[in-house]
Protein backbone atom coordinates (compact mmCIF):
# COMPACT_ATOMS: atom_id res chain seq x y z
CA UNK A 1 0.00 0.00 0.00
CA UNK A 2 1.07 3.42 0.18
CA UNK A 3 3.29 5.02 2.76
CA UNK A 4 2.03 8.27 4.46
CA UNK A 5 4.90 10.07 5.40
CA UNK A 6 5.44 13.61 7.25
CA UNK A 7 7.93 15.39 8.06
CA UNK A 8 8.91 19.16 9.43
CA UNK A 9 12.34 20.27 10.22
CA UNK A 10 12.78 23.40 13.45
CA UNK A 11 15.29 25.35 14.99
CA UNK A 12 15.18 26.96 18.62
CA UNK A 13 17.74 28.54 21.02
CA UNK A 14 18.47 28.08 24.68
CA UNK A 15 17.49 30.61 27.19
CA UNK A 16 19.49 31.42 30.30
CA UNK A 17 16.77 32.28 33.50
CA UNK A 18 17.64 35.80 35.08
CA UNK A 19 14.98 34.92 37.28
CA UNK A 20 15.19 31.11 37.69
CA UNK A 21 12.74 27.93 37.28
CA UNK A 22 13.67 25.45 40.40
CA UNK A 23 11.24 23.29 41.74
CA UNK A 24 8.10 21.57 40.39
CA UNK A 25 4.74 21.63 41.85
CA UNK A 26 3.92 18.97 39.63
CA UNK A 27 6.29 16.52 38.29
CA UNK A 28 4.39 14.86 35.25
CA UNK A 29 3.40 18.16 34.05
CA UNK A 30 6.20 20.29 34.77
CA UNK A 31 4.26 23.14 36.59
CA UNK A 32 6.88 25.10 38.59
CA UNK A 33 6.52 26.50 41.85
CA UNK A 34 7.63 29.74 40.90
CA UNK A 35 7.42 32.14 37.60
CA UNK A 36 10.93 32.86 36.17
CA UNK A 37 12.30 34.86 33.31
CA UNK A 38 14.89 34.85 30.66
CA UNK A 39 17.05 35.80 27.61
CA UNK A 40 16.74 33.52 24.61
CA UNK A 41 20.37 33.68 23.10
CA UNK A 42 21.93 33.63 19.53
CA UNK A 43 24.07 31.08 19.85
CA UNK A 44 24.28 26.92 20.40
CA UNK A 45 20.93 26.41 18.81
CA UNK A 46 19.74 23.11 18.40
CA UNK A 47 17.63 21.59 14.65
CA UNK A 48 15.43 18.92 15.08
CA UNK A 49 13.86 16.80 12.01
CA UNK A 50 11.04 14.57 13.03
CA UNK A 51 9.14 12.35 10.45
CA UNK A 52 6.48 10.65 11.23
CA UNK A 53 5.79 7.44 8.37
CA UNK A 54 2.99 4.79 9.40
CA UNK A 55 5.79 1.63 8.27
CA UNK A 56 7.87 2.34 11.70
CA UNK A 57 7.23 -0.36 14.20
CA UNK A 58 8.79 2.15 16.96
CA UNK A 59 10.24 6.10 17.41
CA UNK A 60 14.18 5.93 16.34
CA UNK A 61 16.02 8.80 18.16
CA UNK A 62 19.16 9.92 16.57
CA UNK A 63 21.87 12.75 16.57
CA UNK A 64 24.77 14.07 15.22
CA UNK A 65 27.02 11.26 16.90
CA UNK A 66 25.01 8.81 16.26
CA UNK A 67 22.33 7.05 18.70
CA UNK A 68 22.12 9.39 22.21
CA UNK A 69 21.40 7.55 25.59
CA UNK A 70 18.92 5.26 26.89
CA UNK A 71 17.19 8.37 28.95
CA UNK A 72 17.28 10.97 26.14
CA UNK A 73 15.77 8.95 23.84
CA UNK A 74 13.02 7.72 26.80
CA UNK A 75 12.09 11.57 27.25
CA UNK A 76 11.80 12.06 23.75
CA UNK A 77 9.49 8.72 23.28
CA UNK A 78 7.71 10.32 26.17
CA UNK A 79 7.15 13.63 24.69
CA UNK A 80 6.19 11.82 21.35
CA UNK A 81 3.67 10.32 23.21
CA UNK A 82 1.80 13.41 24.48
CA UNK A 83 1.67 14.51 20.69
CA UNK A 84 0.21 11.53 19.48
CA UNK A 85 -2.34 11.67 22.33
CA UNK A 86 -3.22 14.93 21.07
CA UNK A 87 -3.90 14.38 17.75
CA UNK A 88 -5.39 11.10 18.20
CA UNK A 89 -2.22 9.81 15.69
CA UNK A 90 -0.63 6.54 17.11
CA UNK A 91 2.32 6.66 14.30
CA UNK A 92 6.06 6.41 14.96
CA UNK A 93 8.36 9.17 14.11
CA UNK A 94 12.02 9.28 13.48
CA UNK A 95 13.61 12.24 15.39
CA UNK A 96 17.03 13.48 14.76
CA UNK A 97 18.44 15.77 16.53
CA UNK A 98 21.54 18.31 16.19
CA UNK A 99 22.62 20.05 19.11
CA UNK A 100 25.46 22.88 18.10
CA UNK A 101 26.50 23.62 21.77
CA UNK A 102 27.59 20.96 24.75
CA UNK A 103 25.06 18.94 25.86
CA UNK A 104 23.30 18.16 29.59
CA UNK A 105 25.86 20.57 30.97
CA UNK A 106 23.93 23.19 32.33
CA UNK A 107 23.81 25.23 29.06
CA UNK A 108 20.06 24.88 28.40
CA UNK A 109 20.70 22.36 26.20
CA UNK A 110 17.26 21.04 26.82
CA UNK A 111 15.49 24.30 26.16
CA UNK A 112 16.26 24.65 23.17
CA UNK A 113 16.13 20.73 22.25
CA UNK A 114 12.44 20.61 23.22
CA UNK A 115 11.52 23.69 22.26
CA UNK A 116 12.78 22.34 18.67
CA UNK A 117 11.05 19.33 18.76
CA UNK A 118 7.62 20.88 20.15
CA UNK A 119 7.62 23.20 16.93
CA UNK A 120 8.60 19.94 14.65
CA UNK A 121 6.47 17.28 15.70
CA UNK A 122 3.42 19.73 16.31
CA UNK A 123 4.28 20.04 12.38
CA UNK A 124 5.19 16.74 11.59
CA UNK A 125 1.69 15.31 12.94
CA UNK A 126 -0.35 18.35 11.80
CA UNK A 127 -1.29 19.79 14.96
CA UNK A 128 -1.75 23.28 14.60
CA UNK A 129 -1.04 25.00 17.47
CA UNK A 130 -0.22 29.05 18.19
CA UNK A 131 2.89 30.02 20.31
CA UNK A 132 0.91 29.86 23.60
CA UNK A 133 0.03 26.20 22.35
CA UNK A 134 3.91 25.25 21.81
CA UNK A 135 4.96 27.27 24.62
CA UNK A 136 2.86 24.77 26.82
CA UNK A 137 3.57 21.45 24.77
CA UNK A 138 7.19 22.37 24.87
CA UNK A 139 7.09 22.77 28.82
CA UNK A 140 5.86 19.25 28.88
CA UNK A 141 9.10 18.09 27.54
CA UNK A 142 11.38 20.31 29.76
CA UNK A 143 10.17 23.64 31.81
CA UNK A 144 12.63 25.63 30.55
CA UNK A 145 11.70 24.80 26.53
CA UNK A 146 8.65 26.50 27.26
CA UNK A 147 10.53 30.27 27.12
CA UNK A 148 12.53 29.16 23.63
CA UNK A 149 9.84 29.21 21.97
CA UNK A 150 9.92 33.05 21.87
CA UNK A 151 13.26 35.52 21.59
CA UNK A 152 14.44 38.20 23.63
CA UNK A 153 13.38 38.60 27.34
CA UNK A 154 10.62 35.88 28.31
CA UNK A 155 8.55 34.99 31.30
CA UNK A 156 7.53 32.02 31.86
CA UNK A 157 4.06 31.77 34.20
CA UNK A 158 3.45 29.19 36.99
CA UNK A 159 -0.33 29.23 36.25
CA UNK A 160 -2.72 28.29 38.80
CA UNK A 161 -3.77 25.39 40.17
CA UNK A 162 -3.00 21.56 39.43
CA UNK A 163 -4.13 19.21 36.87
CA UNK A 164 -5.68 21.04 33.81
CA UNK A 165 -6.26 24.17 35.17
CA UNK A 166 -2.54 24.38 35.43
CA UNK A 167 -1.62 23.17 32.67
CA UNK A 168 -3.20 25.65 30.23
CA UNK A 169 -2.04 28.66 32.92
CA UNK A 170 1.23 27.54 32.64
CA UNK A 171 2.98 28.96 29.51
CA UNK A 172 5.41 31.39 28.46
CA UNK A 173 5.24 35.06 26.98
CA UNK A 174 8.07 37.55 25.57
CA UNK A 175 8.92 40.78 27.65
CA UNK A 176 9.81 43.77 25.91
CA UNK A 177 12.81 45.67 26.92
CA UNK A 178 13.30 47.81 24.35
CA UNK A 179 16.18 50.08 25.74
CA UNK A 180 18.49 47.49 27.19
CA UNK A 181 21.48 46.25 24.40
CA UNK A 182 21.91 43.22 26.33
CA UNK A 183 25.15 40.37 26.00
CA UNK A 184 25.60 37.10 27.65
CA UNK A 185 29.08 36.24 27.68
CA UNK A 186 29.21 32.32 28.69
CA UNK A 187 32.31 30.68 30.17
CA UNK A 188 32.59 27.32 29.38
CA UNK A 189 34.10 26.03 32.61
CA UNK A 190 33.79 22.39 32.02
CA UNK A 191 31.25 21.33 28.96
CA UNK A 192 31.47 18.21 30.10
CA UNK A 193 27.81 16.00 31.07
CA UNK A 194 26.47 17.48 35.14
CA UNK A 195 26.83 14.79 37.72
CA UNK A 196 23.15 15.26 38.99
CA UNK A 197 20.89 16.27 36.65
CA UNK A 198 18.29 19.44 37.03
CA UNK A 199 15.60 16.96 37.22
CA UNK A 200 16.70 15.29 39.97
CA UNK A 201 18.86 18.12 42.07
CA UNK A 202 14.91 20.02 41.81
CA UNK A 203 12.97 17.07 43.30
CA UNK A 204 16.10 16.84 46.05
CA UNK A 205 15.83 20.79 46.74
CA UNK A 206 12.24 20.97 47.18
CA UNK A 207 11.59 17.88 48.99
CA UNK A 208 15.00 18.39 51.42
CA UNK A 209 16.01 22.04 52.05
CA UNK A 210 15.00 24.43 54.58
CA UNK A 211 16.25 27.47 52.10
CA UNK A 212 13.84 26.12 49.88
CA UNK A 213 10.31 27.76 50.75
CA UNK A 214 12.49 31.38 51.40
CA UNK A 215 13.98 31.79 48.04
CA UNK A 216 10.47 30.75 46.10
CA UNK A 217 9.27 34.16 48.74
CA UNK A 218 12.65 36.09 47.35
CA UNK A 219 11.51 35.20 43.92
CA UNK A 220 8.53 36.68 43.70
CA UNK A 221 9.87 40.14 44.98
CA UNK A 222 12.60 39.57 42.53
CA UNK A 223 10.66 39.24 39.57
CA UNK A 224 8.48 42.20 40.49
CA UNK A 225 11.88 44.37 40.93
CA UNK A 226 12.79 42.70 37.55
CA UNK A 227 9.92 44.18 35.60
CA UNK A 228 10.58 47.26 36.64
CA UNK A 229 14.59 47.36 35.94
CA UNK A 230 13.67 45.58 32.42
CA UNK A 231 11.02 48.43 31.62
CA UNK A 232 13.40 50.94 32.93
CA UNK A 233 16.17 49.89 30.72
CA UNK A 234 18.48 49.51 33.81
CA UNK A 235 20.75 46.97 32.83
CA UNK A 236 22.94 47.29 36.56
CA UNK A 237 19.47 46.76 38.70
CA UNK A 238 18.73 43.65 36.18
CA UNK A 239 21.75 42.46 36.63
CA UNK A 240 21.72 42.62 40.19
CA UNK A 241 18.00 40.53 40.49
CA UNK A 242 19.47 38.34 38.16
CA UNK A 243 22.71 37.49 40.32
CA UNK A 244 21.11 37.40 43.86
CA UNK A 245 18.15 35.23 42.45
CA UNK A 246 20.76 32.69 41.07
CA UNK A 247 23.06 32.51 44.16
CA UNK A 248 19.71 32.28 45.91
CA UNK A 249 19.21 29.44 43.91
CA UNK A 250 22.55 27.53 44.31
CA UNK A 251 21.94 28.52 48.10
CA UNK A 252 18.71 26.35 48.04
CA UNK A 253 20.73 23.40 46.83
CA UNK A 254 23.41 23.64 49.02
CA UNK A 255 20.82 23.40 51.87
CA UNK A 256 19.77 19.91 50.51
CA UNK A 257 20.30 16.62 51.74
CA UNK A 258 22.19 15.76 50.28
CA UNK A 259 23.85 18.69 49.37
CA UNK A 260 23.96 19.27 45.76
CA UNK A 261 26.91 21.73 44.21
CA UNK A 262 27.94 22.73 41.08
CA UNK A 263 30.01 25.75 41.75
CA UNK A 264 33.47 23.88 40.90
CA UNK A 265 36.88 26.14 41.02
CA UNK A 266 36.65 27.45 37.71
CA UNK A 267 33.46 28.86 38.27
CA UNK A 268 35.06 30.45 41.48
CA UNK A 269 37.29 32.04 39.59
CA UNK A 270 34.96 33.37 37.11
CA UNK A 271 32.69 34.92 40.27
CA UNK A 272 35.80 36.71 41.63
CA UNK A 273 36.95 38.24 38.09
CA UNK A 274 32.89 39.75 37.66
CA UNK A 275 33.30 41.22 41.48
CA UNK A 276 36.63 43.09 39.98
CA UNK A 277 34.96 43.89 37.19
CA UNK A 278 32.44 46.08 38.89
CA UNK A 279 35.24 47.18 41.42
CA UNK A 280 36.69 48.81 38.20
CA UNK A 281 33.11 50.32 36.75
CA UNK A 282 31.98 47.77 34.47
CA UNK A 283 28.53 46.56 34.78
CA UNK A 284 28.62 42.92 34.73
CA UNK A 285 26.65 40.47 36.71
CA UNK A 286 27.38 36.93 36.57
CA UNK A 287 24.87 33.95 36.43
CA UNK A 288 24.57 29.67 36.76
CA UNK A 289 22.82 27.21 36.16
CA UNK A 290 22.79 23.20 36.97
CA UNK A 291 26.31 23.16 35.96
CA UNK A 292 29.61 24.66 36.73
CA UNK A 293 29.66 27.43 33.34
CA UNK A 294 29.28 30.83 34.46
CA UNK A 295 27.04 33.40 32.08
CA UNK A 296 27.90 37.05 32.50
CA UNK A 297 25.31 39.61 31.64
CA UNK A 298 26.69 42.71 30.19
CA UNK A 299 25.86 45.59 28.00
CA UNK A 300 26.74 44.69 24.56
CA UNK A 301 29.38 47.19 23.84
CA UNK A 302 31.06 46.31 27.29
CA UNK A 303 30.96 42.59 25.96
CA UNK A 304 34.57 42.45 24.75
CA UNK A 305 36.25 43.61 27.55
CA UNK A 306 34.16 40.94 29.91
CA UNK A 307 34.95 38.31 27.39
CA UNK A 308 38.73 39.02 27.50
CA UNK A 309 38.56 39.55 31.55
CA UNK A 310 36.54 36.26 31.77
CA UNK A 311 39.31 34.45 29.60
CA UNK A 312 42.30 35.45 31.57
CA UNK A 313 40.94 33.23 34.53
CA UNK A 314 42.02 30.31 32.35
CA UNK A 315 43.22 30.40 29.30
CA UNK A 316 42.26 26.97 28.06
CA UNK A 317 38.57 27.97 28.32
CA UNK A 318 36.13 28.71 25.71
CA UNK A 319 34.35 32.14 26.28
CA UNK A 320 31.38 32.80 23.59
CA UNK A 321 29.17 36.38 23.16
CA UNK A 322 25.74 35.64 23.27
CA UNK A 323 23.46 38.69 22.52
CA UNK A 324 19.09 38.15 22.18
CA UNK A 325 18.26 35.52 19.68
CA UNK A 326 14.83 34.61 18.28
CA UNK A 327 12.37 31.86 19.11
CA UNK A 328 11.38 28.40 17.71
CA UNK A 329 10.61 28.14 14.42
CA UNK A 330 10.31 25.58 11.49
CA UNK A 331 13.17 25.84 9.19
CA UNK A 332 16.99 24.95 8.87
CA UNK A 333 18.77 21.64 8.26
CA UNK A 334 20.10 18.90 10.42
CA UNK A 335 22.29 17.10 7.95
O1 LIG B 1 14.12 22.82 32.24
P1 LIG B 1 15.05 22.07 33.10
O2 LIG B 1 14.39 20.92 33.74
O3 LIG B 1 16.31 21.69 32.36
O4 LIG B 1 15.52 23.03 34.31
C1 LIG B 1 16.25 24.21 34.13
C2 LIG B 1 16.69 24.74 35.43
C3 LIG B 1 17.68 25.88 35.39
O5 LIG B 1 18.36 25.93 34.15
C4 LIG B 1 18.71 25.68 36.48
C5 LIG B 1 16.99 27.21 35.65
C6 LIG B 1 16.18 27.79 34.53
O6 LIG B 1 15.22 28.50 34.82
O7 LIG B 1 16.50 27.55 33.35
Amino acid sequence: GVVSVSETTATAYPNIALIKYWGKRDEALHLPVTSSLSLTLDIFATVTDVRVADDLPADVVTTADGSPSRAFTAKVVAFLDVIRGMASDDRRARVHTVNTGPTGAGLASSASGFAALAVAAAGAYGLDLDRRALSRLARRGSGSASRSIYGGFVQWHRGDGLDTAGDVSSYAEPVDAPQLDPALVVALVDAGEKAVTSREAMRRTVETSPFFQPWVDASKTDLHDMHSALAAGDLPAVGEIAERNALGMHATMLGARPAVRYFAPGSMRVLDRVVELRAAGVAAYATMDAGPNVKVLCDRRDSAKVAAAVAETDETMQVMVATPGPGAVVGGTSD
